[in-house]
């Protein structure tokens, strides 16, 4: 069935994510060409799914891009870690001037620096792109985050944009993110966020099934209802059906899974970013640590046998406004999630020069991803009314949510340590929310301490910033301050 027309872009690693990519390309008219160390899978692949398509197969790095069009767009579907680099170095002496390479894992954004850089050099394009939306989104239309080399951007913009996911305007989930490691860097904060949805979801889930009582059935019709609100998603989607679902003897298939939360380590990446850049990212901090903390699974079954503790069952004619409130609750922890995600993003930005645009960001989101949800579309408006939102907590839509769920977000925290349920999550959005929203905090006690036990001064409030003041607080007569060391 192929043509003899050169391929439009090489394909390296068949496994699910690489496969559904290239059939995804060759749906929308490109020829692919799809290649994998192991070779047998090449052929094995063009025998089954590829087979009657358009795409074409590749046994070695020589035939894969003597195959191609001018300038080459090869991308990489491979594990992150040295294996990307490993790839790079064995096609690079196959490549000329001006070929681009595309890695579509899920890099470190340093990574994808250096490697935007080091080609750089030898002149080829590195693009970093990240990829979201599962093995189904890969094949029907993921979000795709691009960022790198940007002269290489118009030669794989048409590729990328057909195969991404739509808006329900039509307008697709993939733009250029900005040079560098741009692209993984977003992608990352997504993946942050996605661990912060996750954990907020999960511990609405606990709440509702130890304070509530409610079973599978309930809490499967509680989140197919919140759906229909404004925090309709397909997190809250799948976790609808989640509850629903039974194994083959009829038993719920949710009650049988261990919990000890697994991950790769971009969740963790957004974690330590934000503590290297200070920016407070509380509620993805906790959702990783929640992962930690759910991992010690023994030494917890110990401790809830040295600590026992029965979580009081809440009166059942209250359980509609515990649920209205529950449901405030997240949403509220959401805004704040997200507000903090784009705090990060918008740090990294203004260090690393990468003129981040926030609504096209929320664009990419909007739909393919593990976020998307309408919820992203007032994200969009609100960058894109103003692209100088400082922080999205004083847009006007999202302040007036705020507003609305702040009294429920607060019972249920209040409520959830009266309990001893664990919300990390949501409590970590309450505390953020009451430090951010407080105009003066005790930190000029703790600027006294420092001064007092490290002579590391401080600032005054009757003086200009900038100035630096310390007190001798215990008359030692020393006028020696610490050298000033800010992090
Ligand atoms: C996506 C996901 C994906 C991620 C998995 C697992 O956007 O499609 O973010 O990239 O690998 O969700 O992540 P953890 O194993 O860290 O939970």
């Amino acid at each position: 069935m192929s043509t003899d027309k050169k391929a439009d872009i090489a394909v390296v690693g068949l496994a699910v994510m690489g496969q559904n990519l290239i059939l995804n390309m060759n749906d929308h008219g490109f020829k692919v060409v799809a290649y994998n160390r192991t070779t047998s899978k090449v052929d094995e692949f063009l025998n089954t799914s590829a087979k009657g398509t358009n795409i074409v197969g590749a046994h070695s790095i020589q035939e894969m891009v003597d195959q191609l069009e001018r300038p080459r767009k090869i991308m990489l579907m491979v594990k992150a870690g040295s294996v990307v680099d490993k790839f790079i170095d064995s096609i690079i002496p196959y490549l000329d001037k001006g070929d681009i390479i595309i890695d579509g894992g899920n890099s470190n954004y340093t990574d994808t620096e250096r490697r935007v850089h080091a080609l750089e050099k030898k002149g080829i394009y590195y693009i970093g792109a990240g990829v979201s939306g599962g093995e189904e989104g890969a094949r029907f239309g993921p979000s795709l985050m691009p960022g790198g080399a940007h002269a290489a951007w118009p030669y794989v913009k048409d590729i990328f944009q057909a195969i991404a996911a739509k808006t329900p305007n039509g307008d697709a989930c993939c733009e250029w993110v900005g040079n560098g490691g741009a692209g993984h860097f977003v992608k990352m904060v997504h993946n942050g966020i996605e661990y912060g949805d996750m954990q907020i979801i999960s511990e609405a889930y606990q709440f509702m099934k130890e304070h509530l009582a409610l079973s599978n059935d309930d809490l499967s019709a509680t989140f197919k209802a919140w759906n229909k609100t404004e925090l309709n998603s397909y997190l809250i989607e799948i976790t609808a059906n989640i509850f629903a679902f039974k194994d083959k003897d009829g038993n719920y298939v949710i009650d049988q899974i261990l919990d000890t939360a697994g991950q790769k380590g971009t969740g963790k990446w957004t974690g330590i970013n934000a503590l290297e850049l200070g920016v407070p990212l509380t509620l993805i901090a906790e959702s990783v640590f929640a992962r930690c903390i759910s991992a010690q699974k023994s030494l917890r079954v110990e401790a809830s046998e040295s600590y026992p503790h029965k979580i009081a069952k809440a009166n059942t004619k209250d359980h509609d406004n515990i649920l209205n409130d529950l449901n405030k609750a997240l949403l509220f922890a959401k805004i704040t999630s997200y507000a903090q995600g784009y705090m990060l993003m918008q740090e990294a930005s203004t260090i690393h020069n990468w003129s981040l645009n926030y609504g096209d960001i929320a664009l990419m989101w909007r739909e393919g991803c593990i976020i998307r949800s309408v919820f992203l579309e007032h994200i969009k408006k609100a960058f894109d009314a103003n692209p100088k939102l400082t922080n999205l907590l004083l847009d006007g839509y999202f302040k007036a949510l705020i507003i609305e769920a702040l009294p429920s977000a607060r019972r249920i925290a209040a409520k959830s340590i009266e309990l001893g349920l664990p919300m990390p999550a949501l409590t970590s959005a309450v505390s953020f929310f009451d430090g951010f929203s407080t105009k003066r905090l005790p930190a000029n006690l703790l600027q006294a301490q420092r001064d007092y036990f490290g002579a590391h001064t401080y600032e005054r409030l009757d003086r200009p910033r900038g100035e630096f003041f310390h007190t001798d607080w215990i008359g030692s007569n020393s006028n020696v301050s610490s050298s000033s060391y800010n992090v």
